[in-house]
């Protein structure tokens, strides 16, 4: 691809455990290259079932220029098209989010049924054939109720993340949830600055006081807390700490080895990690004082389970799967230094706001973690925008930001063929 020459060589300059060119985070071109080409080369987490629930229900999710309505049919199914009339290109749905019985063109009200096809066009010549004129498809995935896009005319085979993320997330249920709230951060720093913040708890201890109210930093790169050595990781004390757990697991059918960004040579390599993590200073829920947020439990197991799941994927979403509630997040970048990071907390479908859960409390968390790691990133983008920027060498806690930045690396030299 000519036009992307100049990202070619930068993506030539990257070294294992080192961060990438300056060029690759702040650019202009990079950011282009992202949405018209990276991105759109690979599977993006949008949202969950639990956001189009009923037949109608759609939702926007936006990809630089590419828009792409995620629909509920009447048939149940969730399908995904191209917010763009087959008639002369207008946009179908304007909101974020809406339910309608049809989709209809607020240009000539060319109308779509819920699977995309065209119903209705007046005073068109003779031969036209509605069936030909259907809206255009978007592959979709649906993962134990996860929904995944991708632009690509060929999607990458999804692989193995497939049955690793659904054999677990599938415990929670999720088309039995709803989302009770929902958040647009817009972060002032590069997508890929967000991602790499998200990727290591590195900064945990010092940033993170709400969140290390029921979370360790062990399994999210770290050692033990126990070890007494802070900084020093070691997997052998993190394996032994979830050893001691895997009988209970075992004997609650809730058990499986920890998956972490598998290189997969039949779908996208290294792209999911699965991990069930003890909850910290007795704490059953990610919330301030460690108890349910909402007194419904969503899954089989009740309240009382002192660990959660959390899954995480390349290379724009991670989620944590509570006894009580789910919380997801995807992102999105809306310019070379600007990104959209879309929160949304799910409880149990019969759970009443005021009665059985407190919104304040249930976002309490995640609200003051997002707002910490806003800051953390836009201090990064504003630091990297200097002419003293230099690569800088990854920490031993932070594998997992090599792993993301290898991810993007490698999806990226693909997509320029
Ligand atoms: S552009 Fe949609 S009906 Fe004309
Ligand atoms: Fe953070």
């Amino acid at each position: 691809m000519k036009q992307f020459d100049t990202i070619a060589q930068l993506l030539a300059q990257n070294r294992p455990g080192v961060t990438l060119p300056q060029a690759l985070y702040v650019g202009e071109e990079a950011y282009r290259f992202d949405t018209e080409v990276m991105l759109k080369s690979v599977w993006l987490y949008a949202g969950t079932v639990a956001h189009a629930k009923a037949p109608g229900d759609w939702f926007l999710f936006e990809l630089g220029s590419n828009q792409v309505i995620i629909v509920r049919g009447r048939d149940g199914e969730i399908r995904a098209f191209h917010n763009s009339c087959r008639h002369r290109g207008a946009q179908l749905c304007e909101a974020a989010s809406g339910n309608s019985p049809r989709l209809i063109c607020p240009y000539h009200f060319w109308t779509y049924n819920l699977d995309g096809k065209l119903l209705a066009a007046r005073n068109m010549p003779e031969g036209f054939d509605k069936a030909d004129h259907g809206l255009v498809p978007v592959a979709l995935e649906n993962v134990a109720g996860l929904l995944f896009v991708c632009l690509a005319d060929n999607p990458p085979p999804f692989g193995r993340a497939k049955p690793d993320i659904a054999e677990q997330v599938s415990l929670y249920n999720l088309d039995k949830l709803k989302v009770a709230v929902q958040d647009d951060l817009i972060e002032p720093a590069n997508w890929k600055l967000v991602m790499e913040n998200n990727r290591e708890c590195y900064h945990c201890d010092q940033n993170h006081p709400e969140l290390l109210k029921s979370l360790s930093t062990y399994g999210f790169g770290k050692g033990l807390p126990e070890d007494g050595a802070d900084d020093v990781v070691d997997d052998s004390a993190f394996d032994a700490m979830l050893e001691a757990q895997r009988q209970h697991w075992k004997d609650l059918g809730i058990f499986h080895d920890l998956i972490e960004f598998p290189q997969d040579f039949g779908g996208q390599d290294g792209w999911h990690r699965v991990a069930r993590l003890p909850l910290a200073h007795g704490a059953v829920s990610q919330t301030l004082d460690g108890r349910p947020a909402s007194r419904l439990p969503i899954w089989a197991h009740g309240l009382d389970e002192p660990s959660s799941l959390s899954v995480w994927t390349q290379p724009n979403s991670w989620h944590h799967f509570c006894n009580d509630h789910v919380v997801t997040f995807s992102l999105t970048p809306l310019g070379p230094d600007k990104t959209l990071l879309r929160t949304s907390w799910l409880v149990h479908e019969d759970a009443v706001e005021g009665v059985d859960y407190d919104p304040a409390n249930l976002t309490a968390v995640w609200r003051a973690t997002n707002a910490q790691d806003s800051y953390l990133s836009a201090v990064n983008h504003r630091g990297i925008t200097s002419a003293g920027y230099r690569q800088g060498f990854y920490s031993v806690e932070e594998k997992l930001v090599d792993a993301f930045k290898t991810f993007y690396v490698d999806a990226s030299v693909k997509a320029l063929g």
